[in-house]
């Protein structure tokens, strides 16, 4: 079994994510810290713990940062980004208010608290929703970088982005974090950008298999990822991408990336068009230094064989 801690920002992909994370039989989730992001931190931490709650999973959640690392706020007014529901929680789901209270301590703490131990050393970190936590805890805890084995991140795009042209949402919402968490020296990072997660598109099909297992989280994939194809321009041929969950994938099933090539990467900061735009340094003389391993293509039948594994295996 893999040992991980999540850091997310639920978010339907995200709540996708952690079910997998929390029931597939070869992870073990052992904590989960929350961020500002696809909602306000209150809402991102109320809809980690529903799911949570629905699929019966005890794991401590830790709320984190409720802004981005420098930037006052949100880059635009979120009603722009979320027209018919800015606060939403996964209200479409129609989960019950959570019964399970938010840990004391803030996921900051929790971070470092676990990865300076000996004991978790072998705990991957992953990373769903914009960079601000784990920034703050690498720059209050310099010693964590080399602490952490492994880091997967979900974020960024090779080419082309969907919140602006070049810019994926988790680097844009917080680009100095993320731009802080690749220089921190920390030794094994694998990105798995749109790039990837375009390439990997879930379906109608997909969701009627989940919700078919019969349990908690096959149901509630089903619906979130059912919202998600209902939301494309022609819902009848859609096939969407789910893609934090791609991350836990990942993590069962490497090979589940199909493609991919290790690079320096940066983040633009100060870009009046190209703000959150993820930097992959490709060219063969480049005398940067390697700072993480960026996917750029994976397999859709691998990930819907861990989710059905994953989901399947819901009490
Ligand atoms: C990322 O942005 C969020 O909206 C999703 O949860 C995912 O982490 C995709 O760009
Ligand atoms: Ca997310």
């Amino acid at each position: 079994t893999t040992r991980i801690v999540l850091d997310c920002d639920t978010g339907s992909d995200d709540a996708v994510a952690i079910m997998a994370a929390a029931l597939h039989p070869e992870l073990e989730l052992i904590a989960v810290s929350t961020v500002n992001g696809n909602v306000a931190l209150p809402n991102t931490t109320e809809n980690t713990l529903r799911v949570l709650d629905h699929i019966g999973v005890k794991v401590p959640v830790h709320a984190g940062a409720a802004r981005p690392l420098v930037r006052p706020d949100f880059p635009v007014p979120r009603h722009i980004l979320n027209a018919d529901n800015p606060d939403f929680q996964i209200d479409y789901l129609d989960l019950e208010p959570s019964t399970t209270e938010v840990r004391p301590g803030s996921a900051v703490q929790l971070l470092i608290d676990t990865f300076l131990v000996p004991e978790n050393d072998d705990v991957v970190l992953v990373a769903l929703g914009p960079l601000t936590n784990v920034a703050l805890a690498l720059i209050a805890e310099p010693r964590l970088a080399a602490k952490i084995r492994k880091l997967v991140i979900m974020g960024g795009a090779h080419v082309g982005g969907n919140v602006t042209p070049t810019a994926e949402f988790n680097f844009w919402v917080d680009p100095e974090a993320a731009r802080a968490v690749f220089s921190a020296g920390i030794r094994d990072i694998v990105v798995v950008p749109l790039d990837a997660t375009h390439s990997a598109p879930l379906t109608a099909t997909d969701c009627e298999e989940f919700h078919a297992l019969g349990t908690p989280a096959g149901t509630a994939a089903s619906a979130l990822i059912r919202h998600r194809i209902e939301e494309q321009l022609e819902p009848e041929t859609a096939a969407v991408p789910v893609h934090d969950a791609l991350c836990i994938a990942y993590l069962v099933r490497p090979d589940v990336i199909t493609a991919s090539g290790s690079y320096h990467v940066d983040v633009e900061t100060s870009g009046d068009r190209t703000l959150g735009q993820m930097i992959v340094d490709t060219r063969p003389w480049s005398t940067a230094p390697v700072t993480a391993t960026v996917a750029t293509a994976a397999s859709a039948e691998v990930f819907r064989e861990v989710l059905r594994d994953a989901f399947g295996n819901g009490a």
